[in-house]
């Protein structure tokens, strides 16, 4: 990453900054973060080198989604939403394929533990919003940056479990087939549904 490429974001997201001043919306802690989640963005780009090309540019995609998202306190809220929603489909998960009553197959006990990770991130973002977020403290931009991260993280376990799912055999016994189209369906909603707070923002 060039330097001059650095000054160039920077000044991009000084620039956003007076734009969003004039929404009522906007979430206090994040005016403070965005500069923070710029140079991580930066940073990521300059890792980009070594990513393959697919990969790095779904990674920058997600963070522009997110980064949008939780400049609003209505846009935080609908992540938060969504997060619960990913967290009670890997929940159901999870029990379903237990209520199987069968042996689990190795491909599907690799889902699970995607599932069961997953549900582990969400309760972190969640324990983060109640927490972290919600204090008046002025450290609170932390708050803002430790959500992106976690939502970030949720991202691209979302993906490698989408990945993992695909890669069932053929022959996997009808209830872990069943269980498991649930959760894909889940897992497949998330990143649109959070595209479309930014609508309702
Ligand atoms: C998963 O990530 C790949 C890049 O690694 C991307 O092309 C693909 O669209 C992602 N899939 C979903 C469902 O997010
Ligand atoms: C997130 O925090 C806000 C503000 O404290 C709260 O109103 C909301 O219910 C929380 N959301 C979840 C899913 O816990």
């Amino acid at each position: 990453m060039k330097a001059i490429t650095l000054c160039f974001l920077v000044l991009v997201s000084a620039s956003c900054l007076l734009k969003t001043n004039a929404n009522v919306d906007v979430h206090p802690d994040f005016q403070a973060a965005e500069v923070e989640l710029d140079l991580w963005l930066a940073e990521l780009e300059a890792e980009g080198d070594y990513m393959d090309v697919e990969q790095f540019g779904f990674i920058v995609s997600c963070a522009k989604i997110l980064k949008k998202c939780l400049s609003s306190v209505r846009g935080v809220n609908c992540i938060l939403k969504e997060v619960v929603a990913v967290m009670k489909a890997c929940t159901d998960y999870v029990e379903a394929i237990d209520a199987c009553g069968v042996a689990v197959p190795k491909d599907v006990a690799t889902v699970v533990s995607s599932c069961k990770a997953m549900i582990t991130i969400c309760n972190n973002i969640i324990h983060l919003n109640s927490t972290l977020c919600a204090s008046d403290d002025s450290t609170t931009s932390k708050c803002m940056l430790q959500l992106f991260k976690a939502c970030m993280q949720l991202t691209r376990k979302i993906n490698t479990t989408l990945k993992q799912i695909t890669k069932l055999p053929s022959d996997t016994s009808s209830c872990f087939v069943a269980a498991t189209s649930k959760v894909k369906t889940a897992c497949n909603n998330f990143l649109p549904n959070i595209d479309k707070c930014i609508d309702s923002m």
